[in-house]
Order: C-alpha cells, then sequence, then structure tokens
C-alpha cells in the first residue's frame, strides 16, 4: 500500500466555501488524499478563497507569502488556490506568486481530481470555466464517513441580482438550482450518517426553483416541507435570502412547518430608498419592514439577523439616519455590518467614495445599536425552556454544547449520548457569546 498524501484545506469566506472544501477534500480523498490540520504537515496546501472585500482578497496573498518558505524548504509540496479569488484573478495569481501550481474556479471542482494529476506531475493547472455540467454531480463521494450533527447542502449557487457594489454574480456566476431528487438523496444520506440539522445554501436560496423528475419546477417552501419529511432530520435552515424572492409559501412555512427553525437572515444593507436604489437592490425600505411584518406574523418569535453596508459611495448623513432608523424599528437578533469596500469590475466601483473616517464613525455608530439590540435578544433567553441540539463537548468537564432554534449556543452540563440530539433546556444565564443552561 503506498503512503496517504497529506492534504491541508484552509477554508475563507461563506457557508458555501466550507461546503465547497467539504466536497473537494471527499473528491480528493478518491485520489489518496488524506485531511490534516496544518499546513507544514501537508504534500498539497488548498486555499478555498473569499473576494467580497478587498481585505478578504487581500489575505490570500499574505497567507501564500507565508507559505513561501514552506514551499522553498520543500519543492515537492504543492499549492492550489480555489474559490472567488481564483475566479476572479485567475492566471494573476500565478503571476503575482509563482509558487502557486493549481488555480480553480468554484464551477470545476468536479476537474479538480484531473488537475491534480497534472500538478502532481510537475505541470501547472488553471481552470475558470463555467461549464454546463452540475459540479457536484461528478464529484465523486465518501460516503462511510460519520458526520456530525449539523452539515451544509448547496440547493442553488451563483445570483442574477447584480446588486452595485457585488462581486459574487461575477464569482460564482449565473443562478443554477440543483434538482430536487439530488437534494433529497443527499439529504437523506447525510441523515443516516448522524447528520441532523441541515442548513441549506444559496447565495439567493429563496430563488430556488429546482426541478423535479417529471419536470416540474419546485420553489424553496416546498423542498423543506419535503425534507422535513425525513424522520431523523429535526431541524432545517437556509440561508442567504433576498427579500424580492421571499414568496408567500416560504412565509407560511415559518408558521407550520415545524422543522424549519425560527431564524431568518434577510439582508437588506441600508435604510435608505436613495441608497438601496443606487445599489441596485429593486425594493424601498419600506417594502423590506411590510415584508418583516408578514414573516413575524408567521412566526412572532422569529430572529432576524441581517448584513449592512455603510459608506456605500454617496451616502449622506440623511442617508445613514434612516439606516439606523431601520435597525430600530425592525430590531436584530443578529447582524453583519461593513463598511463599503470598492470591489473591481463592479459598477459601484466607479462611483466616489465616502471618506473613510466618515465611514469608519458610522460603521461604529451602527455597531453599537445592533449589538445592544443582539444583546438583548440572548439576554431575553434567560427563564425560557429551550429545545437545544447538541453538537460537541464542552470545555467544562460533563458540559455538552449545542445551539437553539435562534442560533444561539447554549451550554449545559449532559451526558454525551445527548450529542447529536435535541433535549429541552432551561437557561440560566446569558454571558458574551453564548448561554449557559440547564436539562428539564
Ligand atoms: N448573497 C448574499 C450575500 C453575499 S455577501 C446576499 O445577497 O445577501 C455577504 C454580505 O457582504 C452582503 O450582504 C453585504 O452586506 C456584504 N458585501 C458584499 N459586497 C460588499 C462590498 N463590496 N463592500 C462591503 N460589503 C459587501
Ligand atoms: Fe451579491 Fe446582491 Fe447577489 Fe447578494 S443578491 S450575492 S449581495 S449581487
Ligand atoms: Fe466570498 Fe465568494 Fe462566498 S466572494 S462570500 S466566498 S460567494
Amino acid at each position: 500500500m503506498t503512503e496517504p498524501k497529506k492534504l491541508f484545506v484552509k477554508t475563507y469566506g461563506c457557508q458555501m466555501n466550507v461546503y465547497d472544501s467539504e466536497r473537494m477534500a471527499e473528491a480528493l480523498s478518491g485520489q489518496g488524499y488524506e485531511q490534516v490540520g496544518s499546513a507544514e504537515e501537508a504534500d498539497m496546501i488548498l486555499l478555498n478563497t473569499c473576494h467580497i472585500r478587498e481585505k478578504a482578497s487581500e489575505k490570500i496573498y499574505s497567507e501564500l507569502g507565508r507559505l513561501k518558505p514552506l514551499r522553498d524548504d520543500n519543492p515537492n509540496v504543492k499549492i492550489g488556490v480555489a474559490g472567488c479569488v481564483a475566479q476572479a484573478e485567475g492566471e494573476e495569481i500565478m503571476r503575482r506568486q509563482p509558487i502557486v501550481d493549481l488555480v480553480v474556479g468554484p464551477q470545476t471542482y468536479h476537474r479538480l481530481p484531473a488537475m491534480m494529476r497534472a500538478v502532481e506531475a510537475g505541470e501547472k493547472a488553471l481552470d475558470t470555466d463555467f461549464p454546463e455540467e452540475d459540479k457536484f454531480l461528478h464529484l465523486p463521494k465518501d460516503r462511510r464517513a460519520k458526520r456530525g450533527p449539523c452539515a451544509f447542502l448547496t440547493v442553488q449557487e451563483g445570483c442574477d441580482k447584480f446588486c452595485a457594489f457585488c462581486v459574487v454574480p461575477y464569482t460564482r456566476g449565473a443562478e443554477v438550482s440543483r434538482p430536487v431528487a439530488r437534494i433529497l438523496g443527499e439529504a437523506r444520506d447525510l441523515v443516516e450518517r448522524g447528520v441532523r440539522e441541515i442548513t441549506l445554501l444559496g447565495q439567493n436560496v429563496n430563488a430556488y426553483h429546482g426541478q423535479d423528475e417529471d419536470g416540474r419546477e419546485w420553489g424553496l417552501a416546498r423542498l423543506i416541507r419535503e425534507l422535513a419529511k425525513i424522520e431523523d432530520l429535526a431541524r432545517i435552515r437556509f440561508t442567504t435570502s433576498h427579500p424580492n424572492d421571499m414568496e408567500d409559501d416560504l412565509i407560511a412555512a415559518f408558521g407550520d412547518c415545524d422543522k424549519l427553525m425560527p431564524y431568518l437572515h434577510l439582508p437588506v444593507q441600508s435604510g435608505s430608498d436613495r441608497i438601496l436604489k443606487a445599489m441596485n437592490r429593486k425594493h424601498t425600505a419600506q417594502d423590506y419592514l411590510d415584508l418583516i411584518a408578514r414573516i413575524r406574523d408567521a412566526r412572532p418569535d422569529l430572529l432576524l439577523s441581517g448584513d449592512f453596508i455603510v459608506g456605500f459611495p454617496g451616502e449622506t448623513d440623511e442617508d445613514f439616519a434612516q439606516t439606523m432608523d431601520l435597525v430600530r424599528k425592525v430590531n436584530y437578533g443578529q447582524a453583519y455590518s461593513f463598511k463599503y469596500s470598492a470591489r473591481p469590475g463592479t459598477p459601484a466601483a466607479e462611483r466616489a467614495d465616502v471618506a473613510p473616517e466618515i465611514a469608519d464613525s458610522r460603521l461604529q455608530e451602527l455597531q453599537a445599536l445592533l449589538t445592544e439590540q443582539q444583546r438583548a435578544a440572548q439576554d431575553g433567553m434567560v427563564g425560557r425552556e429551550l429545545p437545544v441540539l447538541f453538537e460537541k463537548h464542552g470545555r467544562q468537564e460533563g458540559q455538552l454544547i449545542g445551539k437553539s432554534g435562534y442560533l444561539h449556543s447554549v451550554h449545559a452540563v449532559a451526558p454525551a449520548e445527548l450529542i447529536g440530539q435535541v433535549a429541552m433546556v432551561r437557561i440560566i444565564k446569558s454571558a458574551t457569546n453564548s448561554l449557559t443552561g440547564a436539562l428539564v
């Protein structure tokens, strides 16, 4: 038997990259690669990258700089760049950093095994096509491996929305939904391997419109209801959604599908209609508020999460005040906020930036408010009895860590057999990043 080759994968960016990294590692395990926990041990180092903001992109070049001495010591170590930076910059990566042997965009991962053979033979390999075929169909799967209780499952990829600031439509390509049967098959397989919670992924997951075997189109709500029939699957989540694709049956599912968790990430980006228009979001602040009201009608305890950009080109104090106002009206339980970062090739990159110190102070002000809301939402859990899906051992002896339906981390003293199960926990304390409770 030959020694297994060692693969180290480092993942940046969104959950879809986490999912893709798992698929790539599975594909390469068919080629004798075993995953290791550090670059130093590896024969192959694969960076799965994110291009969303300048900082995210530049991180990759500093990481490659750090890997250079390792490569200089051992020229047999191979280095690959996958993901959205690979798609956006292609060959430029190899020019800027010649230690890179392989560049592979998100839509060609099924070609990775063949590319690896070329790299092992001492060649360079680059593929950033947008092929017609389904990349997941061709990725060999390791169906035996046991899985933890929570898993991601990509159902839709790419984006046709072209928000003026965003690189995703260019790095992930056009919106594509995977067929219903393949998603159901993959979900059943995950559940057989121990998964109890599935988060459906898509850049615009609520625009899902996959075909069933009779060629009929299913929306996300129908898919969720079908997945809910898998007996040992306890929880379903989905991310990320666009307000314009939040259809009635999906809203209704929050009210009548027990397995769909009461948490929704619904980015709005800004509370100013002028800025929303300039961002090409195609909805107003009021449209968003009305939508939230309808979703909360269906599920009053829903915990809402959002994304915000401050300092978008042309944003005035008044525009920003409207964002603060919207945040106060919505009351978020979770949120992510960013300073606008001009991305090459996007329409907004041509426009004049807001002064960086103004953007900084707006970001601070917004984050203070969002943090306050997040705190209040988390603290408000104290005294409640919540179902918790236990995922793993905690740091303290005898303690397990899991998540509530609202996605808060919960610690409780509990027997190890409860890992992978949902149990009721009375919440006793709220700390900075987690809740503590006791089994009921
Ligand atoms: N598909 C998802 C999100 C994609 S990126 C959606 O439509 O919501 C995640 C978040 O990053 C976005 O919601 C946005 O808030 C932020 N973002 C994207 N491009 C950005 C940019 N150029 N500058 C700053 N933040 C950005
Ligand atoms: Fe980017 Fe907008 Fe598409 Fe989200 S909807 S991925 S922010 S272009
Ligand atoms: Fe980043 Fe690409 Fe995801 S740019 S956020 S890794 S889709």
